[in-house]
């Protein structure tokens, strides 16, 4: 580690230990450059007297030479909001600057106002008590301020500042500042934003930042950092809010000890309360509570603790223990708001992992309700949602979780969702409400089973899934696998994409989404003939590996067999049993699976065959005899 390091970080956590009973408030600011943004920034920092932000930025580019040390101090303060989505993949143009008062610390998210940023903004806005939008006073309330300003109350910020900046552009007239502030009032209170102080500017000439100006008499408000140094912060409000600990992890060094450790997301605690731990719904009592300052008899929002409780019940990462008299519902299904931040459109249907707190399960989205303009706010029909689109859809959880309404606490009603392949950061959300149905809607136990309808059939069930390009010869194939099974006297159904799209799928285009709904339904169906005892052979494109694998999972490991019907496309070009490829090609069909619409080969099927070294027959050959000998 470099000396300079070791001086700075010295410096740094003397001042942060110094800085360790201050209350810390978060806040955005939302603008463009032109509106004055950066000097607003750069003012408060320097007047502040608290320049880190050099220092820290250099310190974690030395952190980053050397490995761990010298960073741990608190970057996790300044990096917080980040580190989730960094984990991700996810890259966000947010600056997190770092500054304190004699009364308070801060840290302010800046982040850009171009419309194409909706997820860095979401992002920077996800932990912030406050928001301050700029407007220049010459300009007044424009689109941009409208867009950033439901994005922040969609979050769920409810206090705002609103800079009227560069005055002293206009004369320091009362009545400009009166104008923009009004006009901005009427229109934030449709949005649900009531906390509004507004605050006559000049970034560049200091008046208000810090001190109250000469320069607008007929202004009696706080200055910019006054407001900011007295205005509540949010672990204040959630401290009066249920006791939430979504479980981190489950310590269990030896057999005597067992703690479940997380950080309190609302409430507090005290030793001998009554829990209760979600979804599960057990109960017992708290024997100890355990903080970084060692035991305690009570402990408080914002805290990252341990507990251990009396009774030994079964807990695990992503359990959320709550008061036993004001535990959160359980759901499986929700209606939400959903931010697209990824390049590839949300598909209803798709299969992606939804992070709640700590956590992790199986989702998939519905068709959006609508959209939102975020610039006039209007509805809009819509099927998909493109990047920084937002909408309102439904969501069907594979497991059910504790939640609360994100209105209500932002961790555990706040969400992520993530791309099952690349692990990336696709969207996130918040949750509305849990769906009656989902709670209305049971599963019914049936006696005769699985099994005993396989057992009368003298047969494994199974998912046997043929997929490939268009003319590859899926369907012939197929086709000759069923004759053969059924001279052997199995019990089969075909299930062929042309003939499935004639019927059940006939409301289904080719457009990335209606594929995506084909394959589901497809494989639902699949799914129960097979649990009917059948041999079920799904011919089909499914051009999808995603789907391809929920296929696999609601058939479950044994029972799915996936054959990879591998042509190469100028050869399926070449035959063209339809005549698709040579109207594909004229451009009278669009979408066509291998020509202007993708298709992704498995990377591990069971059975591969190749069309160009097999004939049909010997290709079906090999299938019966995998599926008669394992
Ligand atoms: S999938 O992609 O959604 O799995 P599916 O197997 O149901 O497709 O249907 C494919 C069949 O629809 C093809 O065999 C072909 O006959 C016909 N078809 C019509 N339009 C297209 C298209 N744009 N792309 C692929 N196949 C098409």
């Amino acid at each position: 580690m470099s000396t300079v390091t070791t001086t700075i970080a010295d410096d740094i956590e003397r001042y942060l230990s110094a800085q360790q009973e201050k209350s810390l408030l978060r806040f955005i600011t939302c603008g463009s450059v032109d509106d004055g943004k950066s000097t607003l920034i750069g003012r408060l920092l320097y007047e502040s007297k608290m320049l880190f932000e050099d220092q820290l930025s250099q310190l974690e580019a030395d952190s980053k030479k050397v490995g761990t040390q010298g960073g741990n101090l608190d970057f996790a303060l300044l990096v917080d909001g980040l580190a989730a989505e960094r984990e991700q993949g996810i890259t966000i143009d947010v600056a997190y600057r770092f500054f304190a008062t004699d009364k308070r610390k801060f840290i302010v998210a800046d982040t850009p106002g171009h419309e194409q940023y909706t997820r860095n903004m979401i992002t920077g806005a996800s932990t912030a008590d406050v928001a301050v939008i700029l407007v220049d006073a010459r300009k007044g309330v424009l689109t941009q301020t409208r867009r950033h300003s439901y994005l922040v109350s969609l979050i769920g910020i409810r206090r705002i500042v609103l800079a009227v900046n560069k005055l002293d552009m206009v004369g320091y007239s009362q009545e400009t500042f009166e104008r923009i502030t009004n006009e901005y009032r009427a229109f934030a209170a449709q949005i649900g934003l009531h906390d509004i102080a507004s605050i006559p500017l000049s970034a560049l000439a200091g008046d208000n930042v810090t001190e109250s100006s000469a320069n607008t008499p007929w202004y009696g408000g706080p200055s910019l950092m006054a407001y900011l140094e007295s205005v509540p912060v949010e672990d204040d409000a959630r401290l009066n809010q249920p006791f939430r600990l979504p479980v981190q992890w489950v310590n269990r060094p030896n057999l005597n000890f067992r703690g479940y450790a997380g950080s309190i997301s609302a409430g507090e605690i005290r030793r001998g309360e009554r829990v209760r731990v979600l979804p599960s719904g057990r109960e017992s009592r708290v024997a100890s509570i355990i903080t970084a300052a060692g035991e305690a008899a009570s402990a408080r929002c914002g805290q990252a603790i341990t507990l251990t409780l009396e009774d030994e019940i079964d807990i695990s990462r992503g359990d959320v223990i709550a008061r036993a008299d004001a535990p959160p519902a359980v759901a499986d299904q929700f209606e939400a708001t959903l931010v697209w931040m990824n390049e590839e459109p949300m598909l209803p249907g798709r299969p992606y992992l939804l992070k709640l707190g700590t956590r992790t399960v199986g989702v998939t989205c519905q068709q959006p309700k609508y959209r939102v303009n975020v610039n006039t706010l209007e509805h809009l029909a819509a099927r998909t949602l493109e990047m920084n689109e937002i909408g309102v859809c439904n969501l069907n959880l594979d497991r059910a979780v504790a939640f609360d309404p994100y209105a209500e606490n932002r961790e555990t009603g706040g969400f992520i969702v993530i791309d099952r392949l690349t692990n990336n950061t696709v969207g996130a959300g918040m949750l509305h409400f849990a769906l009656r149905r989902s709670q209305n809607v049971h599963w019914q136990a049936t006696v005769v089973d699985a099994s005993a309808r396989a057992t009368l059939k003298h047969q494994t069930p199974r998912v046997v899934w043929f997929t490939g390009l268009s003319g590859a010869g899926k369907s012939t194939i197929a086709n000759l696998v069923e004759q053969k099974l059924l001279a052997l006297g199995k019990h089969t159904y075909l299930l062929d994409g042309d003939n499935v799209r004639h019927g059940l799928n006939k409301d289904l285009g080719f457009s990335e989404a209606d594929r995506v709904e084909n394959i589901r339904r497809v494989a639902e169906v699949a799914r129960l003939m097979m649990d009917a005892g059948l041999i079920a052979l799904v011919s089909f494109i499914s051009p999808f590996r995603a789907e391809r694998d929920m296929a696999r999972a609601l058939a479950g490991p044994d029972g799915f067999v996936e054959i990879f019907v591998d042509t190469p496309i100028d050869v399926a070009e070449e035959r063209d049993p339809k005549g698709l490829y040579k109207k594909a090609r004229s451009g009278e069909l669009k979408n066509f699976t291998g020509i202007d619409s993708p298709y992704e080969p498995p990377e591990q099927p069971e059975i591969r065959i190749d069309t160009t070294a097999d004939t049909p027959e010997q290709a079906a050959g090999k299938i019966v005899d995998w599926l008669l000998h394992r």
